[in-house]
């Protein structure tokens, strides 16, 4: 639940993200979820799934992109999917 709190908490002063920015050189997990995963949905869908292997958190992310137009850069996906597998399960 930390790490949620600090989620929710940061996604307030840097609410509004903008798809055509380059990604910061480089990304903590929080900063990731908070500029790419938390503008459709909360931090709580992403954070209350079981723990993933790379692949999977690859095809959620990959799914986000293709089905729901998610405004992801390609170049930042493989450090979103790094940042996604470190992330602790609940
Ligand atoms: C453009 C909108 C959008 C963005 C951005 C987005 N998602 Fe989603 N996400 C969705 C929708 C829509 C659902 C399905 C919600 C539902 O089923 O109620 C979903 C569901 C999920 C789920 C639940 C499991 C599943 O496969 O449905 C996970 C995990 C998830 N998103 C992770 C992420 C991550 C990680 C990111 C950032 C890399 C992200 N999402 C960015 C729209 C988005």
């Amino acid at each position: 639940m930390k790490t949620l709190s600090a989620l929710l908490f940061l996604a307030l002063p840097t609410g509004a993200w903008c798809a055509d920015l380059p990604p910061p050189p480089t990304f903590g997990t929080v900063e990731i979820l908070n500029d790419h995963c938390l503008a459709c949905h909360s931090a709580e869908m992403v954070l209350t799934q079981p723990k993933l292997p790379k692949p999977g958190w690859q095809a959620v992310v990959t799914k986000m992109v293709k089905v729901y137009k998610a405004p992801l850069e390609e170049q930042a996906i493989p450090a979103i999917v790094e940042a996604l597998e470190k992330l602790k399960p609940q």
